[in-house]
């Protein structure tokens, strides 16, 4: 899948245009993006960065990263996606940055998704659903997560055993075993309870372009 993610990324740099700032997401497709992007450098303003993760690699490579409150609206934002339903409605946070991509996708004219094959699915959900959460509401987002959809809420750890702390200061709950028949109503109902950041459904504000790497790249 390495490969297809390293496709996927390179072709998306011909949505890149001189003199632009693009938004850039996060995860391991993006980081071939982001080196693909480093050897353009020259003809960009620059980025606007999801992620810490993602802000060291630009900065890195030589690109300046700046603030969204600046920049204004984007032309372009490209991001991974952990899965991707044949209407480019998305599940994504599973590098715990969904606030952020969210934030960015939605000031952004297009948002190219870049995907390896395996992240296409019919019906959104095998991948459990990540919801930032304030962390003193991660108990209550929970319990009513699994009135509302009998599905099982996972506080999110890191390797060590410890909860996961997110760029922003919150936590994460997985959310194992939906069937999301409507993706548009669930992120609307989840948005709505107090606590809750971020839904990692990109259904309302899905995606422009999807771009699927493989033997040759896909453009859907
Ligand atoms: C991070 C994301 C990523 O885009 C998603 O997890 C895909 O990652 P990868 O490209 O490493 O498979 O949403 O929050």
């Amino acid at each position: 899948m390495t490969e297809a993610k390293r496709q996927a990324a390179e072709k998306a740099i011909e949505y890149v245009e001189d003199g632009m700032i693009v938004g850039v997401g996060t995860g391991s497709t993006v980081a071939y993006f982001i080196d693909a992007l480093g050897r353009m450098r020259d003809r960009i303003q620059g980025a606007v960065s999801s992620s810490e993760q993602s802000t060291q690699r630009l900065k890195a490579l030589g690109i300046d990263v700046l603030d969204l409150n600046s920049t204004g609206p984007l032309s372009l934002y490209v991001d991974g996606a952990d899965e991707c339903d044949p209407h480019k409605r998305l599940i994504k946070g599973g590098g715990a940055a969904l606030t952020r991509e969210k934030i960015i996708a939605e000031a952004s004219a297009k948002f190219v998704c870049i995907v390896d094959p395996a992240k296409q699915v019919d019906v959104l959900g095998r991948f459990p659903l990540p919801v930032e959460v304030i962390p003193m509401a991660r108990s209550l987002v929970a319990r009513e997560i699994l009135a509302l959809t009998q599905a099982q809420p996972v506080w999110r750890q890191d390797a060590e055993g410890r909860g996961v702390v997110t760029d922003n200061g919150n936590a994460i709950l997985d959310v194992h075993g939906l069937s999301i028949t409507d993706p548009v109503a669930l992120e609307t109902t989840l948005n709505q309870i107090p606590g809750v950041v971020a839904v990692g459904l990109f259904a309302r504000r899905s995606a422009d372009v999807v771009i699927v790497g493989g033997e040759t790249a896909r453009v859907l």
